[in-house]
């Protein structure tokens, strides 16, 4: 794992253990966002993405862009706007239909036939597609392959039992040439449950390490109020850039 030159000195955590058996369900993530208990979205977007944007991109043109657990991330908005196609995978209906009201942009929705009781949901424009179901049925269903992932409260969000085949299934969707940016936490899980939950250094390299060049870009303090309800007093964001091997 290659490592960029910081100044934060990020404490890998010893006991990983502790969140291991830890299960969210689809209903308690529908249920948060009905009860508005969102504090993980970005209404301005995430600022190392827009600092890391032309890294990202590349220079290059008409790509396709999957978001996992896309939420309303206002960023799918931003990729849009540059003439990108952007999918994306939320269980949350509401989640979605507010990204598209909040984004003023129409939409239409349609069935997934693969899955049953799911949908789709599409901008009038075309370029964003947000699939309304659980990630891990998403296999079922042909969605293409993907240029570029943009990894933000996916993988610290998905249960931990589940990082391997959530990580066979990002990979899965990957095309040539790919670049997948992956942002995690680094905080004490003693101290709290999670979600998120806390992805070590060791876990990354485990989970993308056989497959993909791992490059940590950045870690930055993002240390807010709304974490002292969590019992933590420290909380670093740490975003990696992983290429194809
Ligand atoms: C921490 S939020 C992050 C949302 C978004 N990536 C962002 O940065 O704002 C995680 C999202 O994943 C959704 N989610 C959780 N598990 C899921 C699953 N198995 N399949 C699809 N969506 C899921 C939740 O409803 C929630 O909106």
């Amino acid at each position: 794992m290659d490592d960029a030159s910081t100044l934060i000195d990020v404490k890998e955590y010893p006991d990983t253990e502790v969140q291991k058996n830890r299960v969210l369900t689809l209903e308690e993530w529908r249920e948060k966002w009905v009860d508005g208990k969102i504090g993980f979205h970005q209404e301005q977007g995430h600022q190392l993405l827009k600092k890391h944007l032309d890294t990202f991109l590349k220079g290059e043109n008409v790509l396709r862009v999957f978001f996992p657990l896309c939420g309303k991330a206002v960023e799918m908005k931003w990729f849009a706007d540059r003439g990108h196609c952007v999918v994306g995978v939320e269980i949350s209906e509401l989640g979605i239909r507010e990204f598209f009201t909040e984004q003023n942009l129409s939409y239409s929705e349609e069935p997934i036939m693969e899955i049953p009781g799911a949908k789709v949901f599409k901008s009038s424009s075309g370029n964003i597609s947000l699939y309304c179901c659980n990630l891990f049925d998403l296999p079922r269903v042909n969605i293409g392959k993907f240029d570029r992932i943009w990894d933000r409260g996916a993988l610290v969000a998905v249960n931990p039992g589940d990082r391997k085949c959530y990580t066979d299934i990002m990979l899965s969707l990957t095309r040539k040439g790919f670049r997948y940016l992956l942002a995690v936490l680094s905080y004490d899980p003693t101290k709290h449950p999670g979600p998120p939950f806390y992805v070590p250094d060791a876990e990354i390299k485990n989970l993308f390490g056989s497959t993909c060049n791992i490059h940590c870009l950045e870690k930055v303090d993002v240390f807010e109020e709304r974490h002292k309800s969590w019992g933590i007093d420290y909380i670093v964001e740490k975003l990696y850039l992983l290429t194809e091997k």
